[in-house]
């Protein structure tokens, strides 16, 4: 028995495909770097879904749209109950209020709710009023203006598109086995999408980008970044933005997200920065954690994407969930379609009642 399920086949799936020593993801038969920054979102989003989720007749990218405005209505007059919330807890108050049986309740509608849901946590936790939805511009560009309050440049939508994207599935991990065992119970859509939304907020998990940040900030800080990654690890602590339980080489999103990074312009300080703690500390993992072959993970370039097309920090997780959104959906869509209750085993290790006594 293995307590984080190591090697465990524990769903079969048409959705994606990690393939941890090629370092390698393939969805729905295309390698990731055929997609990302190759096809829009709902392009993407659509290609995961055809034959597993059901649509309708209407368009997807119309019924996201819709989504994301009908989701504006409902969450708003929520504003006056956010004082104190993160962003991420903003957006599970706000996924929490959507009953079972509204029209939102559906696939695309949930995929258009997390958009808007992410952007109106952001502003909030800004002191910001939220922007009205365009249900006629890309999910890209218009989370991004609810976000950020202004039309962003058609670079920054490009670069937050080709995230997105990057994002939408990875096999079985944690939020998304969340997903599928809500599924299983036949709890519903929204259940499933919340309870993935739960597992992802985590530093382990969707958390990390924000610490990335922190991370390379306390770096530059110090002023020596050999000196400051060796303390992390002598420390005990973990390098954010670094490992990961299936890659046992680069995580291929990393350099997805270097490309995006890229094509957006602009090296800034941080990034030139983050290409030389990224070298570090491999080396210094290479040493300390020799034989355990621990490399770059999604997270590292996320933070600094999401960074230069101006989001904060405390909005990278809700801006995750709401492009892995597509995947929770469509693997929820999978699991209640296999009908089967998700229900392991545990082993008993307490006592036995004493019944010679
Ligand atoms: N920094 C330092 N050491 C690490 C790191 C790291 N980032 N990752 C793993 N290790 C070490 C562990 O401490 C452990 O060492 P030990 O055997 O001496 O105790 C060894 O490598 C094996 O680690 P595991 O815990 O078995 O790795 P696991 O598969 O459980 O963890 C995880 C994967 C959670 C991603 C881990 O690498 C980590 O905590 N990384 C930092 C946080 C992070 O970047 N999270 C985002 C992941 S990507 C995503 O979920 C979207």
């Amino acid at each position: 028995m293995k307590s984080g399920m190591d090697d465990v086949i524990a769903a079969e799936t048409l959705l994606s495909h990690v393939d941890g020593e090629a370092g390698r993801l393939v969805i729905r038969g295309h390698d990731l770097e055929a997609l990302a920054g190759q096809v829009g979102f709902e392009q993407a989003a659509r290609l995961l879904w055809d034959d597993i989720v059901e649509t309708g007749d209407t368009d997807l990218a119309t019924r996201i749209g819709q989504g994301r405005a009908v989701a504006y209505a409902h969450f708003a007059p929520l504003s006056g109950r956010l004082e104190g919330l993160a962003p991420i807890e903003a957006m599970r108050l706000f996924l929490s209020a959507i009953a079972d049986e509204s029209a939102l309740a559906t696939p695309a509608g949930l995929l258009g709710a997390t958009g808007t849901a992410a952007a109106m946590a952001i502003r909030a936790a800004a002191g910001e009023p939220a922007i009205v939805p365009d249900p006629a511009a890309g999910h890209a560009v218009d989370i991004l203006r609810m976000a950020a309050g202004t039309q962003p440049a058609p670079e920054a939508a490009r670069a937050l598109d080709a995230y997105l994207v990057t994002v939408i599935d990875h096999g079985l991990n944690a939020s998304t086995f969340a997903a599928r065992v809500v599924a299983s119970t036949r709890a519903g859509w929204v259940s499933a999408v919340i309870a993935a939304l739960c597992a992802l907020k985590g530093p382990l998990h969707g958390g990390a980008p924000g610490p990335v940040l922190d991370m390379l900030d306390a770096i530059a800080e110090s002023g020596d970044i050999r000196a400051w990654l060796a303390s992390e690890l002598q420390s005990g602590r973990r390098l954010m933005g670094f490992g990961h339980r299936i890659y046992r080489t680069r995580d291929p999103r990393a350099d997805v997200l270097k490309a995006a990074l890229r094509r957006l312009g602009g090296a800034t300080a941080r990034v030139a920065l983050a290409e030389q703690v990224e070298s570090a500390a491999l080396d210094l993992l290479a040493e300390r954690k020799a034989g355990r072959r621990l490399d770059v993970n999604v997270e590292f370039y996320t933070a600094l994407l999401l960074d230069a097309v101006g989001l904060p920090r405390a909005g990278f997780t809700p801006i995750f969930a709401a492009g892995r959104a597509a995947g929770w959906l469509a693997h929820a869509a999978e699991q209640q379609a296999s009908g089967r209750l998700i229900r392991p085993r545990s082993r008993y290790l307490g006592p036995m009642p004493d019944h010679a006594a």
